[in-house]
């Protein structure tokens, strides 16, 4: 169930040219918040923006009654929240939407993010942990100052693997290229049917690695972003097309199977 409240700023970082890590306090979001789930946040205080803005929950603290939220700063909204100072107060409606299943029976899980899509991938490394043998993390991004959590899941996964479009830093090229490489060269192929794939990114981006996926029979999910407006399926402001007909991203997903998402 989610609610609303408003939930203090603990902490506002800039963490990368236009990126910020924005630490809020709420013991009921970080006690019932699962990886893949979003909040809503009203930024102002006026009409405008008139819309809630979905941010994922990116890492919880159950023990110290606090969420953190990542995000980058693209338009009016987020311009606005970037403003927002320690000690003042967000009205938040969440946790929203149907995060990733976790299948304990797997035993390898593949995290992969691109640009901010590595935004839920922090929470469910955490959720991982203890659930299954072996988490990898692959994030892609556009050049090296935009290559975001490196350090946070090296502390607590298996390996991390970095790409660059430029080059700039870890390996020239997308991260779909990064994957299909690790598949081929550090799993075996009994390893495929006891690994998932957990994606979030560019559409472009979770296209290619859902067809990955499908091609090595690797199960696969994939976190699909999608304009919003009521975030809370009233509106159909938000579907997508799926092989079970039209699906609302805000309450039926962010998370599908991959195999079921209709991309064109
Ligand atoms: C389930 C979900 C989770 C999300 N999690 C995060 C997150 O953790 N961190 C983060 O930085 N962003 C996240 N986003 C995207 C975020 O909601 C948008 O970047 C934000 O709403 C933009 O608001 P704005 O007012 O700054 O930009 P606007 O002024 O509204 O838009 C600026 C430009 O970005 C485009 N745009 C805006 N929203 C979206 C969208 N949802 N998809 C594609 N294009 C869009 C607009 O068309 C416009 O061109 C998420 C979106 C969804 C649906
Ligand atoms: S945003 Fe209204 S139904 Fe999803």
């Amino acid at each position: 169930m989610s609610i609303q409240e408003n939930c203090r700023i603990l902490d506002h970082q800039n963490v990368a040219p236009q990126h910020f890590k924005l630490t809020l306090s709420s013991a009921y979001i970080a006690s019932h918040s699962e990886p893949g789930q979003f909040v809503n946040v009203k930024i102002g205080e006026s009409y405008d923006p008139l819309l809630r803005r979905p941010l994922s929950v990116h890492r919880v603290s159950e023990e110290h009654k606090r969420f953190e939220l990542l995000y980058e700063v693209i338009g009016r909204g987020t311009e606005l929240l970037s403003k927002y100072s320690v000690g003042s107060e967000l009205d938040i409606l969440g946790p929203l939407g149907k995060g990733f299943a976790i299948d304990k029976k797997k035993e390898i899980a593949i995290l992969v993010g691109g640009g901010m899509g590595v935004a839920p991938l922090l929470i469910l490394a955490d959720e991982l942990r203890g659930k299954t043998k072996a988490i990898y993390v692959l994030i892609g991004a556009k050049t090296r100052n935009r290559v975001l959590c490196e350090q946070d899941f090296k502390g607590i996964t298996d390996q991390v693997l970095v790409s660059t479009d430029d080059g700039s830093y870890g390996k020239k090229g997308f991260i779909s290229d990064v994957l299909l490489d690790f598949i081929d060269n550090q799993l075996t192929t009994h390893n495929f049917q006891l690994s998932t794939i957990y994606a979030c990114g560019p559409k472009e981006m979770l296209k290619a690695v859902v067809d990955i996926a499908f091609q090595k029979k690797i199960d696969c999910q994939v976190s699909m972003e999608q304009h919003m407006a009521c975030g809370i399926g009233t509106c159909l402001g938000c579907v997508i097309r799926t092989k079970d007909g039209y699906k609302k991203v805000c309450d039926e997903g962010p998370v599908f199977e991959g195999k079921d998402v209709i991309w064109h």
